[in-house]
């Protein structure tokens, strides 16, 4: 499996293997990925096993403890409610829609049992820069993915047209000065998802050096 692989790179290249207690985690973080919406499957998130989400995925760097995002959760017959009234809007947005596409956005949501809508709401007012605020929006998002990897879950986050457009996140309910981080959609996984090339780490990561006089 391609997650046995991930994890036998990342021990084999620094040539480190990881105490015995740390090798699961170490294990889900290297295999986790995203699985396109078609492999989202139910049935749907249990009681405690939304609890325990989003304990997991509030744990997350926070200047100021502002708590400056929150989460929508879409599940059940939310999902075609909220579909049907995107649906709506979306065609009043583009009236030469075809009507293959009348029902898109009931579809979309359809198809993962439940949906999460991570809002970042950043205080103007607050002294922590806005960008501090909306990076830990983000950081909420790569924590709930996280989170949903732990409990054996799998997820895609999309913006799409209901991330992005104001009246269709409003809709979702998300508020003025309010921003979509994601539509985290989540579910059971129905077969095992390839993964995607990651970028190299010598690419990415730099030793700083002082520059020479
Ligand atoms: C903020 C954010 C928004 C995204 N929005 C979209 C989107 O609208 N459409 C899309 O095809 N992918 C979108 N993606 C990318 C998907 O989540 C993609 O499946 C993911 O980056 C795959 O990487 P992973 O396997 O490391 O999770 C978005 C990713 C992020 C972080």
């Amino acid at each position: 499996m391609a997650h046995e692989h991930a994890t036998a790179e990342l021990v084999r290249d620094p040539g480190f293997v990881p105490p015995p207690a740390l090798e699961p985690m170490i294990e889900r973080l290297a295999a986790r990925r995203s699985a396109p919406l078609r492999n989202l499957g139910g049935p749907a998130l249990t009681e405690e096993e939304l609890d325990l989400l989003f304990r997991l995925a509030l744990r997350v760097p926070d200047h100021g403890r502002l708590v400056p995002w929150r989460f929508i959760v879409i599940e059940g017959e939310a999902r075609a409610a909220l579909g049907a009234r995107l649906d709506q809007l979306y065609a009043r947005q583009n009236p030469d829609l075809p009507a293959a596409k009348a029902d898109m956005w009931t579809l979309y949501l359809m198809r993962a049992p439940l949906t999460v809508v991570v809002v970042s709401r950043p205080d103007p007012a607050a002294k922590v820069p806005e960008w501090n605020q909306q990076l830990s929006a983000g950081a909420a998002g790569m924590a709930l993915t996280v989170a949903a990897s732990a409990l054996g879950l799998a997820s895609q986050w999309l913006l799409k047209w209901p991330g992005r457009d104001r009246e269709a996140a409003a809709l979702a309910g998300v508020e003025a000065g309010e921003t979509v981080a994601g539509f985290i959609h989540i579910g059971r996984p129905t077969v095992d998802s390839p993964d995607r090339p990651r970028p190299d780490a010598t690419s990415v990561v730099s030793r700083w050096q002082p520059a020479e006089v």
